[in-house]
Parts: structure tokens; sequence; C-alpha cells
């Protein structure tokens, strides 16, 4: 799709009538705004610029302020670009107590790049996190779905190292 095709007022023709298909099935916009969010962030290569969230709201005929909240809650929607290979490191107590914030530094060096952004072969992204729900494998990460846990830097190093 062409950059003034998705970038356009509102949202790319395709996903707007994924979204038009979908409607029948939802009682309310409201209900209709996670499954639209889906289908615009993948339109926009896998994260929603302002652009996209703006033409979500107006699609759905919502208040922006109401998409922001949703996006900026769930955790599978992205306001940055993400990389193949999404990468969660958790900083909070248990995780920080047991080297956390070293396992960040080394995934930071490794990688070459800063949280949000995407390394230069689009493979990996990644973020600090409060809490992954897995504090007895602290310290720990996640990529993807899938969690690492009792990490040392080099056992994370070597794991990113793995990734195709
Ligand atoms: S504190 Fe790290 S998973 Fe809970």
């Amino acid at each position: 799709m062409s950059e003034s095709a998705r970038h356009g007022d509102g949202l790319p023709r395709e996903a707007k009538r994924a979204i038009d298909e979908l409607r029948p099935h939802y009682p309310t916009t409201e209900a209709l705004l996670l499954p639209a969010l889906h289908i615009a962030q993948r339109h926009w290569g896998g994260w929603l610029p302002d652009e996209a969230i703006s033409a979500v709201a107006r699609e759905l005929d919502l208040a922006e302020s109401k998409v922001y909240g949703v996006v900026t809650f769930y955790d599978l929607f992205h306001q940055h670009p993400v990389g193949r290979h999404r990468i969660r490191v958790c900083t909070n107590l248990s995780c920080t107590l047991r080297g956390g914030e070293e396992i960040l530094h080394a995934v930071r060096r490794h990688l070459k790049v800063d949280e949000n952004e995407v390394t230069a072969d689009g493979r990996c992204s990644f973020v600090h996190f409060e809490c992954l729900g897995a504090c007895e494998q602290a310290p720990m990460m996640m990529i993807g779905d899938r969690y690492h846990g009792d990490l040392t830097p080099r056992r994370a190093v070597e794991i990113l190292e793995g990734l195709d």
C-alpha cells in the first residue's frame, strides 16, 4: 500500500472494509473498537501512529480521547514501531532485586538500540515492563508470548542471538 493511501485522511480502504464487515457482529461502536484497532494496527505496519488513532476514532465516531485511552491501556497496541520480535524486560521489584536492570542493559547493549526503537534489520525492539506476572522466575523477560526466566545478562544475550 502506498504511503498516501495509508496515511490519508482516513483508514486505508481495506481496513475500512474489514471493519465494516465486523459491524453487524458488534452491538455498539465501543464494542467494535478493539478489533478495529487491531485491523488499523495491521494496516499501519504493526503500530498505531496518531493518524491511525484519529482515523479509527473518526471511523467509529468516537472521541479521540477514548481511543487513546484504550490504546495506552492495552499492551497489544503500540504507539511506536516494533520489531518482529517484541521483547519486554521486567524491571519491577522482584526482577530488579534479582538483576533485572542488568538484563535490560545487556539487551540494550546487544541490540544497539534504545527502548521503542527497532534494530536496523527489523528483527527486534524492546521495552522495560512493570511485572510480567512471572515473579518466581525473576529476573525475566518475554519475547513475543514466550517467557524466559532466571536470566543472567549472558543468558539473555544467548537467547537474543538464537532468534531468527
Ligand atoms: S516483578 Fe518481574 S515478573 Fe513480576
